[in-house]
């Protein structure tokens, strides 16, 4: 279903796009920044919650910098520099955060009009959205597309194709903030929280730039292999956490890269809604809201630091500067080589 969602700043129509199941789970996105602005599924009384962060007019979404909701692209994470070196030549990308880049700057796709491809299947959206050479600093002409699907097993599919003119970097997510009592309800520190992962990454310093250590969580406040509260050791006297105001880290997901696995699993006991994610990349970033600030979202309802959570996964930081290009696990691509990725979002009840 097609609604008007308001009109950006150009003057240009933002529409959002309602898809469903059999099973009364709906998710609405809306083509600015390719962004799921709801996602509403059912708790274990069968009253349906609304688990994701976002806004109800188009000027928060333009003006937002925590990224609710939205498609990061070209590249997620930070780059040191924001400087990129391909084939010995050195591209500067915007410096939005401090003196580094973040998801890809200020021409980023996350603030981009995307255009959205007709479907007649209600489940299932698509949007495509090209980034022009050196737009964002990187080489190449980059036509990514994104669809949205939910089948009647209560998953949301997001699904990821790019393809470049030139060799570039490529290493696309969602940046969705879930709150698994719904997204007005609070702190997500009671979530239980696994992480499928013996390493992270840690970061130099209160930048947040990750290092290319494998750090060992075993004994670390950052072991989610059993379910922990994500509040449990947050403000624990720990360097890593201080540096970024609770979880801001890459984990390094198990099992083979580029099949799908399984790499968290999310309880609220409150709702008894369960969130199962699963992808076929390496890395996913684990961050636990520490910048919201205080701001206005849905509804009127005020959002918090830790109103959410996102778990964004994508390639290794830093990968393009150490993995060999061409392995599984480069975001380093060839002209006209096929970008795809997908991230499954399973949700039940406990
Ligand atoms: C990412 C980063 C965080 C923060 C958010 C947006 O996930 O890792 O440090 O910048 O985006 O606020």
């Amino acid at each position: 279903m097609k609604e008007t969602f308001g009109v950006n700043k150009k003057g240009q129509t933002v529409s959002s796009f309602t898809i469903k199941n059999n099973n009364g789970m709906t998710a609405s996105i809306i083509d600015f920044g390719a962004t799921l602005t709801k996602l509403i599924v059912p708790d274990k009384t069968g009253a349906m919650r609304d688990v994701v962060l976002g806004y109800d007019d188009v000027e928060s979404y333009e003006n937002g910098a925590c990224y609710f909701g939205t498609i990061i692209g070209r590249n997620a994470n930070r780059i040191c520099g924001g400087k990129v070196t391909l084939d010995g030549k050195t591209y500067q990308m915007d410096q939005n955060d401090n003196d580094n880049n973040l998801h890809s700057g200020n021409n980023g796709v996350d603030k981009k009009m995307w255009t959205a491809l007709s479907d007649s299947d209600p489940s299932q959206v698509s949007f495509i959205c090209k980034s022009n050479h050196l737009e964002q600093g990187l080489p190449g002409s980059v036509t990514m597309t994104v669809t949205y699907k939910i089948t009647d097993d209560n998953e949301l599919i997001v699904s990821y194709d790019a393809v470049s003119d030139m060799k570039t970097i490529i290493n696309m997510t969602n940046h969705s903030y879930f709150n698994l009592n719904g997204h007005n309800s609070g702190s997500v520190e009671n979530h239980l929280i696994q992480i499928e992962a013996d390493y992270y990454n840690p970061v130099i310093d209160s930048k947040a730039i990750p290092t290319e250590e494998n750090a060992d969580v075993t004994g670390t406040v950052f072991d989610f292999r059993k379910p922990k509260a994500i509040g449990k050791d947050i403000n624990a006297d720990d360097i890593q956490l201080k540096y970024v105001g609770g979880y801001d880290h890459n984990y390094v997901i198990k099992g083979k890269s580029g099949e799908l696995r399984r790499f968290a699993t999310v309880v609220s006991e409150e709702s008894g809604i369960v969130l199962e994610l699963s992808s076929d990349l390496t890395g996913t970033q684990f961050y636990s809201g520490n910048f919201v600030g205080d701001q206005k979202g849905k509804g009127g309802y005020d959002y918090h630091n830790r109103s959410g959570f996102c778990l964004e996964p994508q390639y290794i930081p830093n990968a393009m500067n150490f993995i060999p290009e061409g392995s599984v696990d480069s975001p380093v691509f060839d002209a006209d080589e096929q970008y795809h990725t997908q991230t499954i979002y399973k949700f039940s009840t406990k």
